[in-house]
């Protein structure tokens, strides 16, 4: 007998109990029960976002990864819709995994065969149960409505991988050509049969008959990507347009696993690193081979942009799986039975080949400028007194850049027992969360800031969640902060002579939120 794969996950959500957990994000991307991973088919449309992502309902008990739905039309407030991909066909049994959407209008819908608005793309796993042999193949689930969904009838688009390649082969990623309108191109990420990560591109017409175009190759990279980690996860190119220069470039994101460069950072059991280029044909040329991480915190991973309707354009918004391989052991999976959280979006430039990330929304309630409390907590420690009662909170602050150079500050999220320190020091940013609930897989690290960094330091905290944003938007750094439950609010570590300049606080609810 089959399984009704798609009733067993809605028990599955009707029994959970993640809202009474007081370590459930508020205004971020979080699963009903089970465990999260990456983001998948992001989208706006008219007004509304759109998050999928990677769902396994019944974790840990089984294994089996769904398409969860999650919709907003503010970026904050997040309703559960029922999960999206079911894994139930023939090419998808082991799971329906990572891949992108695009919003078709126009002429473009009249030439695409499945003559519906919204298309996703996505990797169909399939794993022999005797001999255990993988097969991924690159399938579409359209939707007229969003609410409605189909999986192609001509599925799998592209049944295996090609020659030359093994079968991790996954996470499409489709896009316009820009340069030939009309036409799209899908970016996979795949090992090459040497074990080496790569990823490759194929062209269609119509979205469903697609066509291998080879590599994507790095001309001016002088090799440093040719044999760079043992695969390539989750590529996505996404057009960004420097600030100061209005130039637009190319930038590649992606998840390649197993490197290990002589440089600082990547100290992540995966990174997600970036390189600006300009995409002509196969070729992602004028990198200069250099490639960044995109964000310096504990978890980050597999990151992808919103899709747009070329008629509704708007800033490129970028959102993360705040989790990262190997790190279900979180403290939510007994108390809540949920794991993992998406990250908020936020919005994307360039400045001289470095990317800038700032926070897409603001929350809702502002409460205005910090007016320091000293509550002689300690020596240089000030309550945040707008701040008290909260969980779910906002914090800019901005530094007196003649004062800045060598002082110490920062804030301290959580009690004298169990916090979260984020501590900008003389040109470097400390984050200790050593005597938190979640030390595993990093507990103290320590970031260079780049050249020229504002003193600017924007701290998102929600729960358990936290983000961080140095130099206006010059530095990011995620991670996961389970601090005591019973704690609140922030304290600001000051050493003077630093003066602030100008600060805010926002919090997610009107009144402080009582445990
Ligand atoms: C990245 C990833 C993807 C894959 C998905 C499976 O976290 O491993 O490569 O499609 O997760 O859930």
């Amino acid at each position: 007998m089959t399984e009704d794969l798609k009733g067993l996950a809605l028990d599955a959500i009707a029994t959970s109990a993640a809202a009474d957990d007081p370590d459930y994000p508020r205004f971020h991307v979080v699963p009903p029960v089970g465990r999260l991973n990456d983001p998948n088919g992001l989208l706006v449309d008219g007004g509304t976002f759109h998050a999928f992502y990677q769902f396994s309902p019944f974790h840990p008990h089984r294994k089996l990864v769904y398409w969860g739905h999650s919709s907003s039309a503010d970026l904050l407030h997040w309703r559960h819709h029922e999960p999206t991909i079911v894994p139930d066909s023939f090419y998808d049994r082991s799971g329906a995994y990572s891949g992108n959407a695009i919003v078709l209008e126009g002429r473009e819908l009249d030439d695409a065969p499945a003559r519906a608005p919204y298309q996703l793309f996505y990797t169909g796993n399939l794993k022999d149960p005797v001999t255990d042999e993988r097969t991924a193949s690159q399938c579409l689930v359209t939707s007229g409505d969003l609410t409605d969904f189909a999986k192609w009838p001509g599925n799998p688009l592209i049944p295996t991988n090609a020659e030359g390649y093994t079968a991790h082969y996954r996470d499409p990623q489709v896009f316009r050509d820009p340069d030939r309108p009309g036409e799209y191109r899908m970016l996979i990420g795949v090992q090459r049969a040497n074990e080496s990560g790569a990823a490759v591109l194929y062209r269609s017409r119509d979205l469903v008959s697609w066509e291998p175009e080879g590599e994507l190759t790095f001309p001016d990279a002088g090799g440093v990507f040719d044999s760079f980690g043992y695969m390539w996860e989750c590529p996505g190119l996404v057009r960004v347009t420097d600030e100061d220069t209005g130039e637009d470039w190319d930038v590649l994101i992606w998840c390649p696993q197993g490197i290990a460069p002589q440089t600082e950072g990547f100290e992540n059991i995966f990174p997600c690193v970036y390189t600006v280029g300009h995409l002509v044909g196969t070729e992602l040329r004028d990198t200069g081979g250099a490639f960044h991480e995109v964000d310096r915190g504990f978890e980050f991973y597999a990151p992808q942009v919103f899709a747009r309707r070329p008629s509704e354009p708007g800033p490129v918004l970028l959102t993360a799986w705040a989790g990262n391989a190997s790190e279900d052991d979180q403290p939510s999976i007994s108390t809540g039975q949920w794991v993992h959280a998406l990250s908020l979006p936020r919005s994307l430039s360039l400045k001289e080949g470095r990317l800038i990330q700032r926070p897409a929304t603001n929350l809702p309630h502002d409460v205005g400028r910090p007016a320091l409390v000293d509550t002689a907590l300690e020596a240089g420690q000030y309550e945040i007194a707008e701040l008290r009662g909260y969980r779910s909170w906002q914090l800019r602050l901005e530094a007196d850049a003649a004062s800045d150079s060598d002082a110490c500050w920062g804030l301290r999220i959580g009690t004298a027992e169990s916090h979260v320190d984020i501590v900008l020091d003389g040109g470097v940013l400390r984050v200790d969360r050593s005597t938190s609930r979640y030390t595993q897989h990093g507990s103290v690290r320590a970031v260079t800031l780049p050249e020229g960094c504002a003193p600017v330091l924007e701290v998102i905290h929600d729960r358990s969640l936290t983000e961080v944003f140095v130099g206006d938007g010059a530095l990011t750094f995620t991670l996961r902060s389970f601090v005591d439950v019973g704690s609140s609010g922030a304290r600001l570590m000051l050493e003077e002579p630093l003066v602030l300049k100008t600060g805010s606080v926002r919090t997610f609810a009107p009144a402080p939120e009582v445990l």
